[in-house]
């Protein structure tokens, strides 16, 4: 007798009600891979098809700003081989998205410090970052040779010279001028950070910008990570009381 499977529930979401801000740690393409017999870089390229799904389907729903971590600061430590596959599946994508932006307007920013990266992907990003400037689409930030705390001493940094050559004062500095030093300036903070694949930490990933973000955690791989996972992982969210140190 064939086993009946449970289909998992419809998750319902309010679209009206969406989040304006998404982050997404997309973790667990490795071990995705490993279960599968698979090189690691398999499984990022499996990982790079997910992100283009739910980056669109984002947009499709018209969530304001999807931010994905990328590539931190700490996984320059991974085998040459493997940070050579992301890179060269990042230049992949923004080539792809270059071709598409006219008719996508998705806006396209990065967050990190691009100056160690080879040349060429370095003016991949600036150019996607340039083209979609003025668009009004989704915002998609990719977070690239990223790390938060690294983000808050440069921005800590640059404040202080501001300070030493008279454009700041450093006894008047509020959170909200701060938050313009940061890669993220302007941008709203994420209203909701997922993390998949079964690990429950935030790796530096926007510590400043989560302060007040809602968490939603998934035993699912990356890869395997779906639309419905992320109508669920909203769903999630829209039944938390967000009260922001209030009542
Ligand atoms: C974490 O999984 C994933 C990364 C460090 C790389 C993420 C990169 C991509 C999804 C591809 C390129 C991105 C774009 C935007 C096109 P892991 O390798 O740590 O997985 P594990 O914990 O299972 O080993």
């Amino acid at each position: 007798m064939a086993l009946l499977q449970k289909k998992p529930e419809q998750p319902q979401v309010d679209f009206s009600r969406l989040p304006r801000h998404i982050a997404i740690i997309m973790d667990g393409n490795g071990r995705w891979a490993r279960q599968r017999g698979l090189p690691r870089t398999a499984g990022h390229a499996a990982g790079a098809e997910t992100f283009r799904t739910i980056a669109t389907y984002c947009k499709d729903i018209g969530l304001e700003y999807l931010t994905v971590y990328a590539f931190s600061t700490e996984n320059w430590k991974r085998p040459a081989e493997e940070v050579s596959a992301i890179m060269g599946l990042l230049k992949k994508y923004l080539l792809e998205a270059i071709d598409r932006m006219e008719r996508d307007r998705v806006k396209m920013a990065f967050f990190g410090d691009l100056s160690p990266l080879a040349p060429e992907l370095r003016a991949l990003c600036q150019r996607t970052a340039e083209i979609s400037r003025h668009y009004d689409g989704c915002q998609v930030n990719i977070c690239l040779n990223y790390g938060g705390r690294d983000e808050i001493v440069r921005a800590a940094r640059a404040f202080a010279l501001d300070c030493m050559e008279g454009r700041a004062d450093p006894n008047h500095l509020t959170q909200e001028q701060f938050g313009g030093y940061l890669y993220s300036a302007g941008v709203p903070d994420p209203d909701l950070v997922i993390r998949p694949s079964g690990e429950l930490r935030l790796s530096n990933f926007l510590p400043w910008q989560s302060a007040y973000a809602e968490f939603y955690f998934t035993d699912v791989l990356w890869p395997d990570f779906t639309k419905g996972e992320l109508l669920r992982a909203i769903a999630a969210y829209q039944g938390r009381s967000r009260r922001f140190g209030g009542v």
